[in-house]
C-alpha cells in the first residue's frame, strides 16, 4: 500500500540525470512521500536542474527498491573510480576538454570545419587567440569558480564555457584586440550566469499554480540572477571591476528594454555590447529546438539579424553578423 510504503532519503546528487534509473524516486510533499519516477523514466536534466536551484539535495527512494538503488551506486562508483584514476580527467583536464570541444563545435558549425588547420587565416588565428584567452583565465582562482558551476549547474556550465569562446572571438573580431580586453570577456563568459544557481524558482510540484503562471513567476526570477552573479562577484576581490560590469549589463538592450537597469547602449560597457552578441547568440542556439547544430546556428544567426536587431550595438552587431556567415552559402 502507497501510504504504508517506507522511504529512504538520499541526497539528489547521488542519481545521474538524463539517465533511465532502475528504481523509483519520490520526493517528500505536503507531509507525504509522492514517487514522480518509475524504474526505466529518468530524471530529466531541467527537473534535475530545478531541484539544485531550488536547493532541494534530498530525494526519497522506496524502501523495497532500495537494493537496486545500492547496486546503482555501485556500478556508479566503480565508473567514477576509474575515470578519477585516469589524470587525464582530472577537473582541471575536464575544463580544457570542454573547452577544445566548444572551440571545435563553434569552428564547425560557423566555419565548416573542425579542422582549425584548415581554416582560413584570420578565422583560425582569431579561434586560436579565443582558445588561449580562456585556457589562461581558466587558470586558478577562476577555475575553482568553473568547477563549482559544473558541479552545481552543468548545463550553465557548459553555456559559460562556450560564451567565453564566443565573446572573446568575437571581440577580437570586433577590433577589442587588447589581451586585458579579451581577458575580461574571456572571464565574464565563465562568471556571467553563476547567479542562476542561487535562485529558487516555483516549485514543480505544487498543483495550485498552473504551468504558465508558474512559467511567467520563474521568468522574472530568472531576471535576478545578473544582479546576484555580482552579489558573488563582489565578495571575490581578484574579478575586476570591468568583468563585474560586463556581468551586470549582460542581459541589458541598446532600446533600453533589457533588464536589471533597463540601460540605453549608451550608457553599456563596450565590451557589454560585444558580450550581449556572444551572450543571446549561444543562448539561442541551445534553447531546446529541432534540427542539426548547422541549422540552430543559421536559425539563431537570422533571428537575430531579423528579430533582435535592435537589442544590439548596429555596427557591432553588422560585423559580428558578417564575420559568423563568412562560410554561409
Ligand atoms: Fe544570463
Ligand atoms: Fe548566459
Amino acid at each position: 500500500m502507497a501510504g504504508s510504503e517506507k522511504f529512504r532519503s538520499v541526497s539528489l546528487h547521488s542519481i545521474t540525470p538524463g539517465e533511465p534509473l532502475p528504481f523509483r524516486v519520490a520526493i517528500f510533499y505536503k507531509g507525504k512521500h509522492l514517487v514522480f519516477r518509475k524504474p526505466g523514466q529518468q530524471m530529466e536534466v531541467a527537473i534535475y536542474n530545478k531541484f539544485v536551484y531550488r536547493q532541494i539535495h534530498r530525494i526519497f527512494i522506496p524502501e523495497e527498491d532500495f537494493a537496486k538503488y545500492l547496486d546503482y551506486q555501485k556500478v556508479k562508483e566503480e565508473a567514477e573510480r576509474s575515470l578519477l584514476q585516469n589524470p587525464k580527467y582530472s577537473p582541471e583536464q575536464q575544463a580544457l576538454e570542454r573547452l577544445t570541444s566548444s572551440v571545435k563545435a563553434l569552428s564547425d558549425a560557423l566555419f565548416a570545419s573542425e579542422d582549425l588547420a584548415s581554416l582560413e587565416e584570420n578565422v583560425r588565428k582569431s579561434l586560436e587567440i579565443s582558445k588561449a584567452t580562456v585556457k589562461a583565465v581558466l587558470a586558478k582562482p577562476y577555475f575553482g569558480i568553473y568547477t563549482m558551476l559544473s558541479q552545481k549547474a552543468d548545463t550553465v556550465a557548459n553555456h559559460s564555457m562556450r560564451v567565453s569562446v564566443l565573446a572573446t572571438l568575437l571581440g577580437y573580431q570586433l577590433g577589442f584586440v587588447n589581451p586585458l580586453a579579451l581577458e575580461q570577456l574571456a572571464a565574464a563568459g565563465i562568471l556571467h550566469d553563476i547567479g542562476k544557481t542561487k535562485l529558487t524558482l516555483s516549485d514543480p510540484f505544487d498543483e495550485s499554480i498552473p504551468a504558465s503562471e508558474k512559467e511567467a513567476m520563474d521568468a522574472e526570477i530568472m531576471k535576478q540572477h545578473p544582479v546576484v552573479s555580482c552579489d558573488m562577484l563582489s565578495k571575490m576581490p581578484f574579478v575586476p571591476q570591468e568583468v563585474t560590469r560586463i556581468i551586470r549589463e549582460h542581459h541589458e538592450s541598446r532600446d533600453g528594454t533589457g533588464y536589471p537597469n533597463r540601460l540605453r547602449g549608451s550608457s553599456m560597457y563596450g565590451l557589454s555590447k560585444v558580450f550581449t552578441i556572444a551572450n543571446t547568440f549561444d543562448s539561442l542556439v541551445s534553447s531546446p529546438q529541432d534540427g542539426d547544430a548547422l541549422e540552430l546556428h543559421a536559425r539563431a544567426l537570422l533571428k537575430m539579424d531579423k528579430e533582435l536587431r535592435n537589442q544590439f550595438d548596429q555596427a557591432l552587431l553588422t560585423k559580428a553578423l558578417a564575420f559568423l556567415t563568412l562560410k554561409r552559402p
